[in-house]
């Protein structure tokens, strides 16, 4: 080994991106493999937003605003809370790794519901804190069993609300039962990454709670609804306090000029966003439908993919539809996560699993 890492980083798993259609295509010998792995959506930017994106590419010469004022400003005024609740960080999950960061130590503990979003073991490891695990409850986070499993050694709980991978939501009130039961000490991280394609009328503002809890959270980005995965903006909403702690380990400049253009022209066409938002969620409820039709059992599907807990057979099936050119993410022994794309790709996943080896269930 070169150098001398510390010992944690060394036994840190490398992240597994959503694997490329030129993989799947180079492994399997075949062409016109599309990609449904990693949560994006379907559609190029905005008109306003690809402006906004080549009006900065003449600034690029110069380092962006660090503290990306005019964005945090917009994101307070589109959220309706003060600007000092607000920061931006290098996607959400550079927010995340901030949290991780900012608030524990080697030995704190750090609970999240079981599966969820793979970077939450990453960054616990990375911090040397114990991970607290606990099993979903129906696809769903089970805030009842998370609260109990809270310890005066836990510094963060992370929620996802969607879950990734199984897209389940937990409702506002349930949150807010949560965030009364748990001591203020302990940091509640509420990762909305996907809330812009939440049907489920039980999920509302949340934003309202922190009004109430000090010790909350919220992170959402522009990767997902937004459409702007590749420019790599987050944002984070919390108490000034907490928000002031976590900006101070944010890496100089991380989110950058084209970034900070892109994500404002796209707060100002919401409307536009929207929409495409609505066509997502259209698409989503045809292929639960369709799946549900051929006899599998899909949980409410409340994001931007849906979710096929096949188990042990996982691995296999995906391997399976990337043969049929159609790249999904396989969560080993326990699932399938498919990200919902354009008509044409949802149809080539359902013709390619209804010729897949597996029987619904
Ligand atoms: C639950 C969840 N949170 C956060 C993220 C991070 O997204 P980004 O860093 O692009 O904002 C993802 C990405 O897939 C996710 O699934």
């Amino acid at each position: 080994m070169t150098g001398r890492p510390r010992p944690a980083i060394a036994e840190l798993p490398a992240y597994r991106p959503g694997r490329s259609a030129a993989a799947a295509e180079a492994d399997h010998g075949i062409s016109d493999a599309i990609k449904l792995a990693s949560n994006e959506i379907p559609f190029g930017p905005l008109p306003s937003v690809a402006g906004a994106i080549a009006s900065g590419i003449e600034h690029v010469n110069l380092y962006a605003d660090h503290r990306a004022t005019a964005l945090r400003e917009d994101i307070a005024t589109a959220m309706g809370v003060d600007v000092a609740q607000v920061t931006v960080g290098n996607g959400s999950v550079g927010l995340l790794q901030q949290f991780a960061l900012t608030y524990c130590d080697r030995g704190d503990e750090v609970a999240m519901c079981w599966p969820s979003f793979e970077a939450y073991p990453v960054f616990a490891m990375l911090v040397e804190a114990e991970q607290v695990r606990v099993p979903l409850r129906a696809e769903t986070f089970d805030l009842d069993a998370l609260a109990a499993a809270v310890t005066p050694n836990t510094k963060i709980v992370f929620i996802a609300n969607p879950n990734n991978p199984t897209g389940t939501v937990v409702g506002t009130d349930e949150v807010e039962v949560f965030l009364d039961r748990v001591p203020s000490t302990c940091l509640v991280v509420l990762d909305e990454a996907y809330a812009e394609f939440v049907t489920d009328p039980a999920v509302t503002d949340t934003t309202r709670l922190l009004d109430v809890h000090d010790n909350l959270v919220i992170t959402r980005t522009f990767s997902k609804a937004h459409g702007l995965a590749g420019l790599r903006v987050g944002y984070a909403i919390g108490h000034p306090d907490v928000i002031a702690m976590v900006d101070r380990t944010l890496v100089p400049f991380a989110v950058n000029e084209l970034g900070q253009r892109a994500a404002r022209a796209s707060l100002a066409a919401s409307d536009e966003m929207r929409q495409r938002v609505g066509d997502v969620v259209v698409e989503r409820r045809r292929v639960a439908d369709a799946l549900g039709a051929e006899g599998w059992t899909v949980a409410d599907a409340q994001a931007n993919f849906v979710w096929l807990p096949v188990g042990d057979v996982a691995a296999d099936v995906a391997v399976q539809l990337e043969r049929r050119g159609v790249v999904t993410r396989a969560f080993p022994d326990v699932g399938i996560r498919v990200t919902i794309g354009d008509p044409v790709a949802n149809d080539r996943f359902l013709a390619a699993l209804a010729d897949c080896d597996i029987t619904p269930r």
